[in-house]
């Protein structure tokens, strides 16, 4: 048994010696060491022996397994070396070839402006309040004062649809009945959101004008609201938007929808009011248009005007924009050119 032992011993440690990949390896530990090993098993069987060649079998055999082991674990070092230098040498790659940049993508420059707008009046308490482009003809003209055949109707030219009553809308005031109504709680809540989207007018495209734009409208419903705040808030806009020196004026204007209609200049930003070219040598450009609530859209979007009053304005942002980056061609906006975009 002892014989048998030594002998075992002898070839298991002479074909560790011949391993040099860890599958063999582990193969080898578990049919050595393992539970089910050759070593194992004689270890077990001590006790079948007679008593007399116990002890010294059991020395042996332990020796030998303490030997096994060790020989085992140095082996599997050398392995895990030897794979690392393998894998370093086949996997190499060279760390000092260029990197390959990734394109970064940029926002479009009326969502710049649309982002600025909406942080501006989220400052003033105005949350977004996000209206349908396309409308009704009652919603886009009628509730809004503009009956058929009023000639109001006429400054707005409409893309019409094949089905009857459903257009594109003409601009984002219908979102001010839209807000009253799902807002208002039946003409009982204050309301102060904007309402920022695209609009759209069968027009000739010009460097001037585009058949699509965005609008930013504001509305403001509340008791006791008078021009005094919509003048004020719009010039506490002006001075965050164009900077703390900014100058306002207000101009009387005509809106179906808004009376007194006002429409608001600020002072020109490029020639601070000596006159350039892109103010037209005024010194002045118009920035949006503005009013108080008419009583009767007051009352189409569920409030009682004798009671509740409010303010309205519109910007057009692309004309803002326009200005602000001495852009002169709208047509930029919407042509998809990268040298365009990607300038902002
Ligand atoms: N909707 C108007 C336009 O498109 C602008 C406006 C909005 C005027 C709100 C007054 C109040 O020209």
């Amino acid at each position: 048994m002892l014989e048998q032992l030594e002998t075992q011993y002898k070839d298991a440690a002479a074909a560790l010696e011949q391993i040099s990949d860890s599958a063999a390896l582990a193969a080898w530990e578990r049919d050595t060491l393992g539970r089910g090993g050759w070593l194992t098993g004689m270890l077990r069987g001590v006790g079948q022996l007679p008593a007399e060649e116990r002890a010294a079998f059991g020395k042996r055999a332990n020796e030998l397994k303490v030997a096994l082991t060790g020989a085992y674990e140095a082996r599997e070092e050398l392995i895990k070396a030897q794979e690392l230098a393998r894998n370093l040498e086949e996997g190499q790659i060279d760390v000092t070839l260029p990197g390959r940049p990734r394109p970064t993508g940029g926002l479009h420059p009326s969502t710049q402006t649309l982002r600025q707008f909406a942080h501006v009046w989220a400052d003033m308490g105005f949350q977004v309040f996000r209206s349908r482009e396309v409308e009704d003809d009652d919603t886009n003209f009628t509730l809004l004062n503009m009956p058929p055949h009023h000639p109001a109707r006429d400054m707005q030219d409409t893309f019409y649809t094949t089905e009857p009553n459903v257009i594109l809308r003409t601009h984002t005031s219908p979102g001010q009945i839209r807000a009253m109504r799902e807002l208002g709680e039946d003409g009982t809540k204050p309301i102060r959101v904007i309402l920022p989207g695209m609009c759209y007018r069968y027009e000739q495209i010009t460097a001037r004008s585009e058949i699509q734009f965005h609008q930013v409208e504001g509305l403001a419903i509340g008791r006791n609201i008078r021009m005094t705040d919509l003048k004020g808030t719009i010039a506490a806009f002006a001075r965050r938007m164009f900077g703390a020196d900014a100058q306002v004026r207000f101009r009387a204007s005509y809106f179906p929808f808004t009376e007194p209609s006002m429409e608001v200049d600020v002072e020109c930003f490029l020639c601070h009011g000596d006159g350039c070219r892109v103010c037209k040598y005024s010194g002045w450009l118009e920035i949006c248009g503005s009013g108080m609530v008419h009583p009767v859209v007051l009352r189409n979007g569920g409030y009682d005007p004798s009671v509740w009053s409010g303010f309205a304005f519109g910007f057009g942002p692309e004309r803002m924009t326009m200005l602000m980056h001495g852009i002169e061609d709208i047509r930029y906006f919407w042509g998809n050119d990268l040298r365009f975009l990607e300038q902002f």
